[in-house]
């Protein structure tokens, strides 16, 4: 009895404390409540413009003036109190992530974060931070698989995400119009379908995962020689059809949170103050939300600058900078003459915390953590192992599988693969395999990712005996594949952000090719390289596998292909010259000189970029765009075209007509019956591609409206696309010279403006 009267006080007890607890969460729940109707930002009911304009209302003017100034690494500590305020110097120093690219102070007043930035085109780039590299941009765009570089998105921004960033500054889609261009690739090549649907892919895969993402170089930076001078002539025509067609079709897909402005100036004005781009084309034609970030140390003015479309100063002070322009020290003199008006400004600050609440950083802050690098290798090797190209292979040579002995020869290819210099580039897991090579410096260390081609050849290949040799000495390299029953000579090109380089392999590798190839009849060349390369030797070797940068897991990406337990199956974004002669410009100005030098770059060649020049001039290059072979065949069959409510709706099958399984590529081009009736730069452009993962026998089928823009001509008159009336040719297949199926369609007349905010 006297147990239960305790077990009743106990129970009651009970009941009492979690009414007390439940008012308590009640009055919490109100207090939120009250606090979140005061500050309405913080309600995830509101829309992300509702929420970002309410947050810049609370703000003080010093405030605003916090979003538009983002800092670098470097010590503040001696700027001028006017320019960096002390209280700014502080959180910087305790709050930037050391050895990342820039910090933007947050407002812990008004909850509002940091942003927290870092390169990150292949994957996180911090100095001491080893992350996991993606193989190139431009070699995930080979796979012609927008789903390959979503996943790499995907697992950086998670690494991201776990090393405290929330701002990625990645999605380059320059067009690789220059192919010795230092930054092709960091690129998607040299078509703006092609480029910007990988690009996206890569965007969308960041912005999944709580993050913002730019997409940069904006616009024409497609030389690195003098990058921060050089001036870019070219005809807004021609960039609307070419390099910006690129952007806006990445901006619809992807919708970045930011833009990132290059260093170059167009027809005359600063890329990071140009009217033209910023404001008309940008925000009001396309229009962008987000904000428009400069270049690190783009920036030459504060009034020009900010009127005409720039939105955040970053970096500062870095790369040779033109003075702290967005400082309050210059920005509260403009804005009290009036010369930058106040709702300009609100405008600015606005745009920079619009993608933090779209995107869900705010909601959904980073927070450090583990990360899981065996997975994330996994994803840079699947990657690899669908971008990597099969250029050649006569007598089907490969895949090697029952061979002997195997004579591996040059590239490092017993210590890694080659990365790409500069910004982009990412402390490898495991550290560089191939410390001290030459440049050292920016945008140098030369960095080998450890993943060793040999050792990955060695295990895909238990039974054969298998040889290196570094291939400094071509004798013994030679006497090494003599002795071989295949060789295999790795080649590569370092390529490097700030500079170009040549379509020649350097430090006698042509040479080394050369003599293998004539001690061994069976030689195999692995490339990897920036971008395109000249190959003197091609007619003297049966087989070449194109690697580009093949990323954390290239070296067994390249075994498992070469030794056929992956079938390669990445096509060619961009073509391979068969000479300089070929090039659309015969020199790079201001090319090997020193920075600085005030040079002009006329782009007289227009839209005409990469595979379009080559057809204009009726050039033979050495592998064509979309070029890429497998073990196994396809055919392309049963063209689809017709002419819907004023679309071109186009499309194909494809079957795997051999006996292995396999990806094949259908790629889709339209020519005008009449080229220059129909106002276009070039024979043919690409309309629509598709990638099918295709067993043995299998196939697949696809048919997709084709955007129009990539039929029209626009016409600076109007403003406006332009299609010509009359017949044009649809072309599918396997690559650009490579189009036996056709179909002729007559499209009217169509004019639509080129203003299409949505
Ligand atoms: C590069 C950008 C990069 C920035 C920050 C600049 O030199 O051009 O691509 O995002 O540095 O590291």
């Amino acid at each position: 009895m006297i147990r239960k009267v305790r077990m009743m006080k106990r129970s009651a007890r009970a009941v009492l404390l979690a009414c007390a607890a439940l008012s308590m969460a009640a009055q919490a729940q109100a207090q939120v409540q009250v606090r979140d109707q005061a500050r309405p930002w913080l309600d995830k009911s509101k829309s992300p413009d509702q929420r970002a304009r309410a947050a810049v209302a609370a703000m003080t003017l010093d405030e605003k003036l916090l979003m538009i100034m983002g800092y670098g690494g470097a010590d503040l500590s001696k700027e001028p109190d006017d320019v960096v305020p002390p209280s700014v110097k502080a959180d910087v120093a305790a709050h930037f992530i050391q050895g990342s690219a820039g910090y933007v102070p947050g407002i812990p007043r008004l909850s509002i974060p940091p942003q927290w930035q870092t390169d990150a085109s292949i994957g996180v780039r911090v100095e001491k931070m080893a992350r996991t590299a993606l193989p190139s941009s431009l070699a995930t765009a080979a796979s012609f698989d927008p789903g390959v570089p979503e996943a790499g998105g995907r697992m950086i921004a998670q690494e991201a995400r776990k090393s405290g960033f929330n701002t990625l500054l990645a999605g380059g889609v320059n067009l690789a119009r220059e192919p010795r261009n230092g930054r092709n690739f960091e690129y998607t090549g040299e078509d703006p379908l092609l480029a910007s649907a990988m690009t996206a892919g890569l965007i969308r895969g960041i912005q999944s995962q709580h993050m913002v993402s730019t997409m940069k170089h904006y616009a024409v930076n497609d030389q690195e020689s003098q990058r921060t001078t050089v001036d870019v002539t070219i005809s807004p025509e021609a960039m609307r059809q070419s390099d910006l067609l690129a952007f806006e079709l990445l901006y619809e897909q992807a919708k970045p949170g930011s833009v990132m402005c290059s260093y170059n100036l167009v027809n005359g004005r600063w890329a990071c103050e140009n009217d033209y781009l910023l404001n008309k084309i940008l925000k009001q034609d396309w229009g962008f939300k987000g904000y428009v970030m400069s270049d690190w140390g783009a920036v030459h003015s504060t009034v020009d600058a900010a009127n005409f479309g720039l939105d955040q100063f970053t970096g500062y002070p870095c790369c040779n900078h033109h003075g702290a322009s967005f400082a309050a020290k210059y920005m509260k003199p403009a804005l009290d003459s009036g010369a930058i008006a106040m709702r300009r400004l609100d405008d600015m600050a606005t745009r920079v915390l619009w993608p933090l609440f779209d995107s869900g950083v705010f909601d959904d802050p980073a927070k450090a953590g583990p990360i899981d690098f065996k997975a994330d290798a996994l994803v840079a090797q699947r990657a690899a192992e669908e971008s990597l190209v099969l250029l050649k292979n006569a007598g089907s040579l490969l895949p090697l599988t029952d061979v002997k002995s195997l004579a591996v020869i040059g590239g490092h290819a017993d210590k890694g693969v080659l990365a790409g210099g500069g910004s982009s580039g990412v402390t490898p897991v495991g550290g560089n395999a191939v410390p001290g090579l030459e440049p050292k410096t920016w945008p140098g260390p030369v960095v080998y990712l450890p993943s060793s081609p040999l050792a990955a050849l060695r295990s895909g290949l238990p039974k054969a005996k298998v040889g290196f040799a570094s291939g400094d000495d071509i004798a013994a390299a030679v006497a090494l594949a003599k002795r071989s029953e295949v060789a295999i000579v790795f080649v590569t090109q370092w390529m490097g952000e700030g500079m170009d380089g040549t379509l020649a392999l350097g430090a006698q590798q042509d040479a080394l090719v050369a003599a293998v190839a004539q001690a061994n009849p069976k030689t195999v060349v692995v490339v990897e390289s920036g971008g395109a390369v000249l190959m003197p030797w091609l007619g003297q070797v049966p087989a070449v596998l194109e690697a580009f940068y093949p990323g954390a897991r290239g070296g067994e990406a390249i075994a498992r292909i070469l030794t056929g337990k992956v079938n390669p199956s990445g096509h060619l974004p961009l073509t391979f010259p068969a000479s300089d002669a070929q090039l659309a410009h015969a020199e790079i100005p201001g090319f090997g000189k020193p920075d600085g030098l005030p040079v002009h770059v006329t782009y007289d060649e227009g839209a005409a970029v990469g595979y379009k020049w080559y057809d204009a001039k009726g050039y033979q290059p050495l592998f064509a765009f979309g070029h890429g072979l497998s073990y196994t065949t396809f055919a392309v069959s049963n063209p689809q075209v017709h002419v819907d409510d004023g679309l071109l709706v186009v499309g194909a099958t494809i079957g795997n007509t051999g006996k292995r399984d396999g990806g094949g590529v259908v790629q889709v081009y339209v020519a005008p019956a009449d080229p220059r009736a129909a106002g276009w730069e070039a024979p043919k452009r690409l309309v629509a591609f598709k990638k099918f993962a295709l067993q043995a026998g299998g196939s697949g089928a696809f048919v997709q409206p084709v955007d129009m823009r990539l039929l029209a001509t626009y016409e600076t008159a109007d403003d406006s696309w332009h299609v010509k009336a009359g017949t044009y040719r649809v072309l599918a297949d396997q690559a650009a010279d490579d189009l036996p199926l056709a179909v002729d369609v007559t499209l009217p007349e169509m004019t639509w403006s080129a203003v299409h905010k949505p």
